[in-house]
């Protein structure tokens, strides 16, 4: 089976662990590396997240520390209303001996693109900042991407306003970048990670598997879900992150369409709004496939097996 290489780009976060976890040991996917940005917590508090999570699940995956805060804008949200003081309550881990790789997040992007086949799909997970840097310092690498997955943005509801999700909205100008690159984008946004709601039925099913990932796996959701329902109601926390390599594995999980999309860099109101242009009004070149549905019972089959994957 042809491997899809990717770089993972994230802000662990409850749900990007989970993403790295599905990602590491599918047999579809060749996890190069990691590589981490402030979002959910502080940059220094999610690569230490990422580098536990790789610890704690015995991954050789290399981990590069990123941007710590948005390209443009002052103030650095964070989410530890969601993932905690830490940015990954609840597991316990172990004393970390991990290291992170001494290049910077983004020369280890801008260096590993370059030097590809033009082979390599960048997902990112959190704000968008590291890709877009990458972007701006060597824009010779955005014809080397083979396709840019992200998770973000809805074409309907937002999460940190009633316009935007969070991961645009940390740094909507990151976001601006990407989308006005050339490159096609698949957008993994709200519409659809709201609908793989890690309900009691879900925990109950992953619960079964006594391995380190099933543990880990109950252990970051039992926190998600419960700052999910304090916050937003929800029965169960939405597995925003791990859509997105569910679709590498199975690109059936997802209905997409294919649209024109912007980013609101400009409104007071609406600033990180992902515009997407679902009727074509404009009549503009497409430049993002947005995931309109999803597969749930798929989706969930898809985490499953990646929970059984590991020992
Ligand atoms: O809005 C949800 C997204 O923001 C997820 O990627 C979550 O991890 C946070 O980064
Ligand atoms: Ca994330």
């Amino acid at each position: 089976m042809n491997k899809t290489k990717i770089i993972l780009d994230c802000d662990p976060g409850h749900d990007d662990a989970i993403a790295i976890m599905l990602a590491a040991k599918n047999p579809a996917i060749d996890l190069l590396g990691i590589t981490v940005v402030a979002g959910n917590q502080t940059l220094e508090k999610t690569t230490v997240n990422a580098l536990n999570v790789c610890q704690y699940l015995g991954l050789d995956v290399p981990v590069y520390k990123g941007c710590g805060q948005p390209m443009i804008r002052e103030n650095q949200l964070i989410a530890a209303d969601i993932h905690g003081e830490s940015g990954l309550d609840g597991p316990v881990f172990a004393p970390l001996t991990k290291q992170m790789e001494s290049k910077h997040a983004v020369l280890y992007m801008v260096d590993t693109l370059l030097a590809s086949d033009g082979d390599i799909t960048v997902v990112t997970t959190g704000p968008m900042t590291n890709l877009a840097m990458a972007m701006r310092l060597c824009p010779d690498i955005v014809p080397k991407i083979k396709e840019i997955v992200l998770m973000g943005g809805s074409y309907q509801l937002g999460n940190m306003t009633p316009a935007a999700e969070f991961n645009i909205l940390v740094d909507a100008d990151a976001a601006h970048v990407a989308f006005t690159s050339g490159r096609m984008l698949t957008m993994v946004g709200l519409d659809v990670t709201r609908k793989v709601l890690c309900l009691p039925s879900v925990m109950e099913r992953m619960e079964k598997h006594q391995n380190s990932a099933g543990k880990l796996f109950v252990d970051l959701m039992r926190f998600f879900n419960m700052t999910q329902k304090e916050v937003f109601g929800w029965a169960g926390g939405p597995l925003h992150d791990p859509v997105t390599i569910a679709y590498l594995i199975d690109p059936t999980v997802l209905t997409t369409k294919t649209c024109f999309t912007q980013i609101d860099i400009r409104s007071e109101q609406s600033y990180g709004r992902t515009n997407c242009d679902i009727f074509n009004i404009f009549k503009k070149t497409p430049n993002s496939h947005v995931a309109v549905d999803i597969d749930v019972a798929k989706f969930w089959n898809i985490i499953e097996t990646g929970i059984l994957a590991y020992r």
